[in-house]
């Protein structure tokens, strides 16, 4: 720190119009004769570009999200960027004719979020599948998972400042996909839903108020069900189960006869290998949409609905290979929801804009890490403009893709999490206002939170 106070010279203010309204601007302090001292990999630029002056270099820093620093040679026009610096500080080269320059920090615009490394809770085996939802009405977040391997869903409740209380296994018939939370026999008390992956039904446990919850009953549900959703899908008050099997190409409707009895009702066609679906309203026409990705076709459809149980014929839309999850969230400020897909096969996202019409727009990707299981989308640096926040399985890592203001984004910034984190929930755990990460690692046995600062 000493070393580096006797070289700031001056400070450096940049700024780039964006668009209309938002400024992009970073300071930077200015080290003359030097460079970063790079003899390993942990020190290497992530950029190098050519430029030809100091502030065409700067200006490569302010698009790119993560730089915090540069250093510019003038001789060879070598403009190199780094990201992550702690290493490098206090080991620099002198070089005549070389400058380095780096991010004051917190005095960059658009803010760059700094969280915490993740504090993890055991969970049971393959805690593949992460719900973060007040269990037990106390307005504390608590934490589910759905275990990959094993018949026991787990819980562990907020104590309140983002600390979570003793494991409580909750026994079901088998390994489960999924699980969801909603008050199905209108008593104001929630039950967890599950898809009994391993033995072809739906699991529904009624919940006694108190945090704890009744022995399962069970709903027949055909040959390993994978994605579920809950909601009124029949305007009758009374929320609706629907399903998706690994190897079925529908989606299956158990209508909500309201004295805790289901009946099978509607099916929708779609494709194969369907792991996650959603009931929203995403035309704005205050009539539940059925939206779904199917993981074989490469594909988003999309079933909007007239408000009485029936819906008109799908729309599909082409993403990337392997679609496993998708966020839906007005992520361009129009007012229209729009919708972002995990592309596992093809380590992006995808993302269709709502076109105000009833229609969506050719995607649009973005990279992520390898195998990209899961996707929210959340404002993370408070600039009121929502990110994307994505769990990649083969990486053991988090990716957020910052909204640049408009609805397009900076390359990813990464987090290490656990072992194949599989499932991810953005939202504040701990009451700061600020939101944190959580994430089901599913090779770890554990969910991690990673605590915004
Ligand atoms: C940039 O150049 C340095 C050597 O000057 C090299 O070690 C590094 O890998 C390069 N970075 C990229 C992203 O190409
Ligand atoms: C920065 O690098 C250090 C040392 O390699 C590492 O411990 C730390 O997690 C990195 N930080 C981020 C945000 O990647
Ligand atoms: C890499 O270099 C940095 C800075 O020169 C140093 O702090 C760090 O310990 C080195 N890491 C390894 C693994 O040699
Ligand atoms: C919950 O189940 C796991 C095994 O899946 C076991 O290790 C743990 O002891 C159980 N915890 C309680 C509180 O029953
Ligand atoms: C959080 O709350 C629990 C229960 O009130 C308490 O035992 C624990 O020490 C608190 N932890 C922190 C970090 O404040
Ligand atoms: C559930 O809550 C609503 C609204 O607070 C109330 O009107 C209703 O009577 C409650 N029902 C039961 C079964 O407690
Ligand atoms: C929860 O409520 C049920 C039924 O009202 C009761 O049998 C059980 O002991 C309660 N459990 C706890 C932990 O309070
Ligand atoms: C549930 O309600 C339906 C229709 O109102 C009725 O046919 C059925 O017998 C009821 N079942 C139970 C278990 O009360
Ligand atoms: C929908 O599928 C379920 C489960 O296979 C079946 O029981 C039901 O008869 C089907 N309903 C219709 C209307 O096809
Ligand atoms: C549902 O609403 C549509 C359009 O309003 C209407 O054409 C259709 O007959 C209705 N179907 C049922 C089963 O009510
Ligand atoms: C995804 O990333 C992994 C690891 O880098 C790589 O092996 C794989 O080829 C990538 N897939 C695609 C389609 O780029
Ligand atoms: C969070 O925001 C709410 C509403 O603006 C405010 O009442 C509360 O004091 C804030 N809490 C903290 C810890 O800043």
């Amino acid at each position: 720190m000493f070393v580096l106070k006797v070289w700031l010279l001056f400070l450096f203010t940049c700024t780039q119009q964006s668009s209309a309204q938002k400024m992009r601007s970073f300071r930077m302090s200015v080290i003359n004769d030097r460079q970063f001292q790079c003899s390993n990999t942990t020190c290497v630029p992530f950029l190098n570009v050519t430029s030809l002056k100091t502030r065409d270099c700067q200006w490569k820093c302010l698009s790119e999200i993560q730089c915090e620093a540069i250093t510019f040679q003038a001789s060879n026009a070598n403009c190199q960027l780094f990201s992550n610096i702690s290493n490098q500080l206090n080991n620099m080269l002198m070089n005549f004719n070389t400058v380095t320059m780096i991010v004051i920090d917190g005095a960059r615009i658009p803010s760059v979020p700094k969280f915490r490394t993740q504090i993890t809770y055991p969970m049971n085996n393959n805690a593949a599948y992460v719900l973060v939802q007040d269990v037990n009405y106390d307005n504390k977040l608590d934490i589910l998972t759905a275990s990959e391997s094993v018949s026991r869903v787990s819980i562990r409740y907020n104590q309140g400042n983002g600390t979570y209380g003793p494991l409580l296994n909750i026994t079901v018939s088998s390994k489960q996909y999924m699980l969801v939370l909603e008050d199905l026999n209108n008593d104001n008390i929630s039950d967890i839903i599950v898809t009994n992956n391993g033995v072809a039904t739906i699991g529904i446990l009624y919940g006694k108020g108190n945090g704890t919850f009744n022995s399962e009953i069970t709903l027949a549900a055909g040959a390993s069900p994978i994605a579920l959703a809950v909601a009124d899908i029949n305007d009758d008050h009374k929320p609706d189960i629907l399903y998706t099997n690994w190897n079925r190409n529908a989606i299956i409707v158990y209508i909500n006869k309201g004295n805790a009895t289901f009946s099978p009702d509607l099916n929708f066609t779609t494709d194969v290998n369907v792991y996650a679906m959603q009931v929203i309203d995403i035309n704005n026409d205050a009539k539940l949409d059925i939206i779904c990705v199917s993981e074989q076709s490469n594909s988003v459809s999309i079933f909007f609905g007239r408000g009485n149980g029936t819906f008109l014929s799908r729309l599909i839309y082409s993403v990337g290979n392997g679609p496993h999850s998708f966020a839906i969230g007005d992520i361009n400020g129009d007012s229209n929801l729009d919708i972002v897909v995990a592309n596992s096969g093809t380590n992006t996202t995808s993302i269709l804009m709502n076109g105000g019409d009833g229609s969506f727009l050719t995607q649009t990707t973005y990279t992520v890490g390898t195998a990209p299981l899961s996707v929210q989308i959340c404002d993370v640096n408070d600039d009121k403009h929502p990110d994307i926040i994505v769990a990649n399985k083969g990486s053991n890592g988090i990716s957020i893709l910052l909204n640049k203001d408009d609805g397009t984004f900076f390359s990813q910034i990464t987090y290490t999490a656990g072992a194949a984190p599989s499932s991810i929930a953005v939202t504040d755990v701990n009451y700061d206002n600020k939101s944190d990460i959580i994430v089901g690692n599913s090779n770890s046995n554990n969910f991690g939170i990673f605590f915004h600062i």
